[in-house]
């Protein structure tokens, strides 16, 4: 079954035909990151329009690439949730307007699933496996049992980690995007230059659970010692050490959730499983086995939402044509199996 996803849910135009939910034909992915960066993050209204003038081309390009007809194409599946809603609009009235005049199926995808779905298109990966979504929106330790079986074990209980990135890097104008810029400079930086605090958190729910805004405030309030003349400390030391503290905490519990749960895969995705040192601390797991997406799948892409879209086909068939979106992901509950 030939596919066509779009996805438009933050800064990303992308498009992808996929086969069966696993073989990518082509796919292309647009980024806007050129058109946001003197603001140092995405302004919606600017991302909606660039999504609109640009969404044509892109779908247009990906057939191409993909050396199929428009009438070769079964089904056309589209993020529907979470990001941000007047981007999600774009993408979803225009897979809606092709369904439509195709006479196709359409098919909503979550694209918060779709990121836990990425690694499949590159491996078989079995269920259950521990899923560790990190976004820049999101950051979720789950344990997932099918392509749309997802059990919520934590949280963050305030920033997302890729937002303490964005944040960080914001403040301290390290670059643009915050977790790329940080990534880059952690390369030359010492890591323990500066020893930010690894969040202890007694009151939660669960045992999980995480937090950024407290590392995000102690890196920030570094700024008065650390930029005075005289400090031998450099922006990648900076870097480096908030970098390794808000990934060491991550892993910790997703490890945690690992052994006490008994699972023995464990499944990144979102953009910041692109992190290079979440990578390399992930590679020294020899217990278990470990995946996460290369770099284009990580951050947000169409070719996940053509393949979690195949699997929400053969599960529930297509979407009704009044389907609309959602700024937050729906279906998700914390301590009981989430269908979505
Ligand atoms: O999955 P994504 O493209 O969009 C959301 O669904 O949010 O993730 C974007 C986030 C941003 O916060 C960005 O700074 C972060 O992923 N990110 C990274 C890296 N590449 C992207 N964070 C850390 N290291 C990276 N290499
Ligand atoms: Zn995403």
């Amino acid at each position: 079954m030939n596919i066509l996803g779009i996805e438009s849910s933050c800064d990303e135009c992308s498009a992808a035909v996929v086969v069966d939910g696993k073989k990518i034909l082509s796919h292309v992915i647009a980024s806007q990151t050129e058109n946001h960066q003197i603001f140092y993050g995405v302004v919606p209204e600017i991302a909606s329009r660039i999504h609109t003038e640009w969404i044509y081309g892109v779908v247009e390009n990906t057939l191409k690439h993909s050396q199929l007809k428009l009438e070769e194409i079964d089904a056309i599946a589209v993020s529907t949730e979470p990001g941000l809603v007047g981007s999600l609009m774009v993408g979803l009235s225009f897979a809606k307007g092709l369904a439509y005049s195709l006479q196709k199926p359409l098919i909503g995808v979550n694209h918060i699933f779709a990121h836990l779905y990425a690694c499949q298109l590159e491996f078989d990966v079995a269920y259950p496996f521990l899923g560790l979504l990190v976004s820049g929106g999101h950051t979720i330790i789950s344990q997932v049992n099918g392509p749309d079986e997802i059990e919520v074990l934590g949280t963050t209980v305030d920033d997302a980690c890729g937002e303490a990135f964005d944040k960080v890097a914001k403040f301290y104008q390290l670059g643009y995007p915050g977790g790329v810029a940080i990534d880059k400079l952690s390369q030359t930086g010492d890591p323990k230059a500066f020893l930010f605090p690894k969040a202890q958190l007694k009151h939660t729910k669960s045992p999980y659970d995480l937090s950024y805004s407290g590392l995000k405030t102690s890196v920030i309030h570094q700024k008065d010692q650390f930029q005075r003349g005289d400090s031998p400390k450099s922006d990648a030391d900076l870097a480096a050490s908030f970098q390794r503290v808000a990934i060491d905490m991550l892993l910790e519990k997703a490890l945690l959730a690992m052994r006490e749960r008994g699972l023995t895969r464990l499944v990144a995705g979102g953009g910041v499983a692109a992190n290079s040192y979440l990578r390399s601390q992930l590679q020294r797991e020899d217990k278990y086995e470990i995946y996460y997406p290369s770099l284009p799948l990580c951050t947000d892409n169409a070719a996940m939402i053509a393949g979690l879209g195949y699997e929400n086909w053969k599960k529930r068939g297509g979407s009704d044509l009044s389907i609309t979106v959602s700024p937050r992901v729906t279906g998700l509950h914390k301590g009981k199996p989430a269908r979505k």
